[in-house]
């Protein structure tokens, strides 16, 4: 499975970098929004430092303006996946993206029949946000198994990239499920990491070492 990291903060990006968990950089206009300066800076600074795709989203609402869009964004590093809403215009623009060679992400999917429309545009990526549906009741896990099913019924490329991650459990069962992408924030990120276990059992580990080597005992008599 694939870890993007879902910021537009450099520090975020740079950290994770470093424990060697990104493949790729998944960004929205309200995380970039977020980020101070120009906006343009900021994404050529992303694209430079993660080797994968970095999804750039579009603003404009018409097809014609998202390509327009996308013909600069792709400037800004030659790793740049445009992301696009799930929309009618949204849908005729991935094809001419598509057609031009020009890699895509379609986002704000919440429904199997959304993913497969998209899937046929011929969209690299498709983003179902599984938090937000989690949030108004709905099941977003269940919505990754119905577009995995179709995606394997028909053999199709589009890849899976599920977006919208609140906690653990949503990588371990899209981990499960077989998705191809999660697009993770940085805090969960980190709590992947966690488990009490590891904590106490290298407690117990450092305290039993230092009862019989006196490593702590030493250390703070030198500190005096
Ligand atoms: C995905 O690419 C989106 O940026 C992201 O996951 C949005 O999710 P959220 O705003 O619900 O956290």
């Amino acid at each position: 499975m694939k870890f993007f990291i879902d910021t537009a903060k450099l520090d975020e990006i740079r950290q994770a970098k470093a424990y060697g968990l990104i493949d790729g950089v998944t960004t929205n206009p309200s995380l970039m929004a977020k980020e101070k300066g120009d906006w343009k800076a900021v994404a050529r600074a992303i694209c430079g430092e993660v080797n994968g795709p970095v999804s750039l989203e579009v603003i404009g609402t018409g097809a014609e303006e998202m390509v327009r869009e996308a013909r600069e964004l792709i400037k800004l590093g030659p790793n740049v996946v445009i992301k696009v809403p799930i929309t009618e215009p949204g849908l005729a623009a991935v094809r001419q993206l598509t057609d031009m060679g020009i890699e895509t992400n379609v986002t704000l999917v919440f429904s199997p029949l959304q993913a497969l429309l998209a899937a046929k545009a011929g969209a690299t990526y498709v983003s179902p946000f599984v938090g937000r549906l989690d949030a108004i009741g709905h099941d977003g896990l269940a919505l990754v198994e119905q577009i995995l099913t179709i995606f394997g019924n028909y053999g199709m490329s589009t890849q899976v990239l599920v977006a919208s991650i609140r906690h653990p459990q949503h990588v371990l069962q899209a981990a499960l499920m077989g998705a191809d992408v999660a697009t993770i924030p940085f805090p969960v990120i980190r709590e992947l990491l966690k488990h009490p276990l590891t904590d106490s059992g290298l407690q117990t580990f450092l305290n039993d070492w230092s009862k019989s080597h006196g490593a702590t005992k030493q250390k703070s008599r030198r500190a005096k």
